[in-house]
């Protein structure tokens, strides 16, 4: 019970540090193929070398040669780096550090998913102080002097918002998986391919487009200071899932669905970054972590239990987003527009085959999960601080599938 109190007392904290942090505020390219401007990207820029970071599954399909075709005709010289895996490790990104500095890149351009993303962010940090070893930057914050070396992103899915968010999360020198911010990350441009992201499959398509609209919806009921602009991209961020997502599963092939999806998951990213993720987030990593299911998976899971036990700390903010999102009128009460929007949820949630309970949630299991819960949300400022107990009710919920 202590804890909790620690806990309720410090809730507004991460949303005002966050404030302290610089934020990258790229310029956005976005189009089927756009990723072929980026040499006429860095040519405008000035940048005249390029380590282009991606994985051996992005690079064996290839995606990268538009990328280094247009850098190649603009003579910009490329060096491709592709080792990153799926979980990096502090000694890939040596190698990536080691690659950055042998070809005197002045910029890193990353194509992939949120872990080449991530990857790339640590990097295009030290990348540009090569004297201090890779693991110095993985505390709580990378500190760099000044700001990391400019990095145009890439991502090849429409879900993480990675592409400019400033936390990174790669392994540590023990192995263990460490989130990091990165202070003075300097992403300048994000390009928004459509045609990196058209044959995903439904599954992946589905999982990282409810991950956007988690990061919407979490930035929107989080208890901190947002400026109208960060609401209204937070808001439109759930709208374009809404409007979209089901869509891809009927049509896969829909590119303005597709590049509306990577729109939102952008927008999804400035949530991140300027208003915080919450406890949907909190369980959803917990469970992920303790079962091993895919985020965007977990936080299905998650996302209409925690919301519902939330609700009525933050009903004016989901009426007004109800209200957004066309499901509500502006003269409902605001509890009447929320239960709106939270049954609107649940159906986009049965339409995307989120069914069912979560059989694996065992009850000895609790305790620790509890406590992971716990410790994940001290990262946040939710809308409000649950006690333990109402930790289990949800956990309950959850695994009743309700
Ligand atoms: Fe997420």
């Amino acid at each position: 019970m202590a804890f909790y109190h620690i806990r309720k007392s410090i809730r507004k904290l991460p949303g005002i540090v966050i404030k302290a942090v610089s934020i990258p505020d790229p310029e956005v390219t976005e189009g089927f193929g756009s990723r072929e401007r980026a040499g006429e990207i860095c040519e405008k820029e000035g940048l005249k070398s390029v380590l282009l970071v991606t994985d051996k599954t992005l690079h064996k399909l290839g995606f990268y040669e538009k990328v280094k075709a247009s850098l190649d005709e603009r003579g910009i010289s490329c060096a491709v780096f592709s080792d990153i895996s799926s979980e990096p490790t502090l000694d890939i990104i040596e190698a990536g550090r080691k690659a950055a500095v042998e070809c005197g890149a002045d910029c890193i351009v990353a194509l992939g998913g949120g872990s080449v993303l991530d990857s790339s962010k640590i990097i295009a940090a030290c990348a540009k102080h090569p004297i201090r070893s890779v693991k110095h930057y993985l505390h709580k914050f990378a500190l760099v002097s000044g700001k990391t070396l400019p990095m145009i992103s890439i991502p090849s899915t429409a879900g993480t918002g990675a592409e400019y968010t400033v936390g990174a999360v790669v392994k540590n020198a023990r192995g263990v998986k460490n989130s990091t911010v990165v202070i003075g990350l300097n992403v300048i441009h994000v390009i928004l391919d459509s045609e990196l992201t058209v044959s995903a499959p439904q599954s992946v398509t589905v999982w990282c487009g409810i991950d956007a609209l988690s990061h919407g919806l979490e930035g929107i009921v989080a208890d901190v200071k947002s400026q109208d602009d960060d609401i209204i991209k937070s808001s439109e961020c759930v709208k374009l899932v809404f409007e979209n997502l089901t869509l891809l599963i009927d049509e896969p092939g829909n590119i303005e669905a597709r590049q509306n999806m990577s729109r939102a998951a952008h927008y999804g990213g400035n949530a991140i970054n300027k208003q915080l993720a919450g406890y949907v987030h909190a369980f959803a990593h917990s469970i992920g972590a303790m079962y091993h299911i895919p985020h965007g998976e977990a936080i299905a899971r998650c996302m209409i239990p925690v919301m519902c036990a939330q609700k009525d700390v933050c009903a004016e903010k989901l009426a007004a987003l109800s209200a957004y999102c066309g499901f509500a009128d502006e003269t409902d009460e605001p509890s009447a527009a929320a239960d709106k929007f939270i049954a609107r949820l649940a159906k986009l949630m049965k339409d995307c085959g989120v069914e069912g309970g979560f059989d694996n949630l065992d009850e000895g299991d609790r305790e620790t999960l509890v406590r992971m819960i716990d410790n994940d949300s001290i990262n946040y400022s939710p809308p409000k601080t649950f006690t333990d107990n109402e930790i289990v009710a949800i956990l309950d919920r959850i695994g009743r599938g309700e």
